[in-house]
């Protein structure tokens, strides 16, 4: 080992899990989409919560940045490590500990992969309802830091609303332990709540327990097409009366982004439905009656296309449809690849919002630049639109204006910059659009008292203290 630095965190992590610049693999330094890359001095890979507060201790002493890398499958730069710092991958702390189906909780380790913790869970017939197109890849303390939605928050909430204990380790190598499986614990501040969403910039958080759910045992899926966006909430609401609570996952599709992907997938699955309409959403019900939610749903559909709101409506028939419709909306990768460099929003304002917000958007997108594509699509139930901007000449100025202009028209609406991804670095600039100042001073000091001497992912969320 070249420097007192790598040897003393072969010394704790032992010298195969350390590597040193050059050495440091594509993963641990770019992100997924590769769109943002670093050139860390340090990668160590820890496998307990002791080696990971001993490896904390040893970059507080230095004052070295550290950043937790985990499935990289953020579009914000969130964990993209500082360059000379110190990538910290919990990769080999993998394990899901135990599972309780009586209390419906599970332990697990922050290097679990989601999929991962979602398919044990369902093995003791219990179940973990986050669910998002990179659950094979994201990790549960990048969930948690992030705090996660996808695509069942309609009905389970986001990361938040599944942690129920929490245990992390501080800037100064201080593990705090909260592994509790409570529901209902008020005694004191709730720190755990604190931590999640942080974005790996107060603490690395090393274990969790989950709150797990009654595993479904059906699941409806269908492809519904409306006129407009208006329509499209209207039938949400509807399904979600008529469904009692079943209603899932309303995923909305504008009819450009559904033609791109459905082209670009030709190869792998037919389109389900033609083109044509504006609006599409993939819509899905889970529920324990194996006798009655079919036909419940069915029905539910039926009405909602009696009375005009839904003009077409596709239902799976079997395992394959269904998971030929969720590919359909989560393989984004082969769709999008031509459109890079691209512009990615991941936006949130009220629902009764969202199609003037769309529209306003849209227009004050095309004014600067006719030539852009422009694709929205998101989670309806939640207000959280995703937009995907595209122009031939992507440079720094373009993307700034994208930015003023998309995130001006979320100011007006009083809305949030970040919905479900995260600020990073992407998107610090603009946090005072959606943050007053006095809350973001609050989150500075808050910063300052757990992360003194900023060393916590620096330069996330907001500029470096
Ligand atoms: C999605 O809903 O597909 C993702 O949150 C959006 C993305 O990865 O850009
Ligand atoms: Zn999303």
């Amino acid at each position: 080992m070249a420097d007192h630095i790598a040897e003393a965190l072969a010394a704790i992590v032992g010298e195969a899990n350390v590597r040193c610049g050059a050495d440091i693999g594509e993963h641990y330094r770019i992100d997924i989409g590769r769109k943002f890359e670093a050139h860390p001095a340090w990668l160590a890979r820890p496998a307990t919560t002791g080696e990971v507060s001993a490896v904390m201790k040893l970059a507080h002493a230095h004052a070295i940045p550290v950043t937790v890398i985990g499935g990289q499958s953020g579009t914000c730069g969130a964990a993209v490590p500082e360059d000379g710092g110190l990538a910290l991958s919990l990769d080999r702390m993998s394990r899901v500990e135990a599972i309780d189906t009586l209390s419906m909780t599970m332990k697990v380790e922050a290097g679990c992969v989601l999929q991962v913790a979602a398919e044990q869970a369902e093995a003791q017939g219990a179940f973990l309802p986050l669910d998002l197109g990179a659950r094979g890849s994201a990790m549960i303390g990048g969930v948690i830091g992030s705090n996660a939605g996808g695509n069942r928050v309609i009905r389970w909430g986001m990361m938040r609303d599944m942690v129920l204990g929490l245990e992390a380790v501080l800037a100064d190598g201080t593990v705090v332990s909260s592994m509790t499986g409570m529901i209902k614990d008020n005694a004191g501040y709730n720190w755990k709540h604190l931590l999640i969403g942080s974005e790996g910039t107060l603490a690395v958080v090393t274990r969790a327990v989950l709150r797990l759910r009654p595993l479904p045992s059906t699941r409806q899926t269908a492809l519904i097409a409306m006129a407009s966006f208006e329509d499209a909430i209207r039938a949400m609401r509807q399904l979600e009366t008529a469904l009692s609570g079943q209603l899932s996952s309303f995923e909305l599709m504008w009819e450009d982004f559904y033609a791109l992907h459905t082209e670009a997938q030709l190869a792998q699955r037919p389109r389900p439905m033609p083109l044509g309409h504006p609006i599409y959403a993939l819509v899905e019900a889970m529920g324990g009656d194996e006798e009655g939610d079919a036909a419940l749903f069915q029905r539910a559909l039926m009405a909602l296309t009696q009375q005009g709101l839904v003009a077409d409506a596709v239902i799976a028939q079997s395992a394959r449809q269904r998971d030929d419709l969720w590919a359909m909306r989560d393989d984004l990768t082969p769709g999008y690849a031509p459109l890079r460099p691209f512009a990615a929003y991941d936006v949130s304002m009220a629902i009764a919002d969202m199609p003037t917000f769309a529209e306003q958007a849209r227009a004050a997108v095309m004014t600067i630049y006719p030539d852009v594509t422009m694709l929205f699509y998101g989670h309806a139930g939640d207000g959280n639109l995703h937009a995907l901007l595209s122009i031939r000449r992507m440079d720094k100025q373009v993307q700034q204006a994208f930015d003023d202009a998309i995130y001006g028209v979320v100011r007006r609406f009083g809305g949030s910059i970040a919905a479900e991804h995260g600020v990073g670095t992407s998107r610090r600039d603009y946090l005072g659009w959606s943050r007053s100042e006095s809350e973001i001073a609050l989150m500075r000091s808050i910063k300052q008292a757990l992360d003194p001497k900023g060393i916590l992912n620096p330069g996330k969320i907001f500029a470096a203290l």
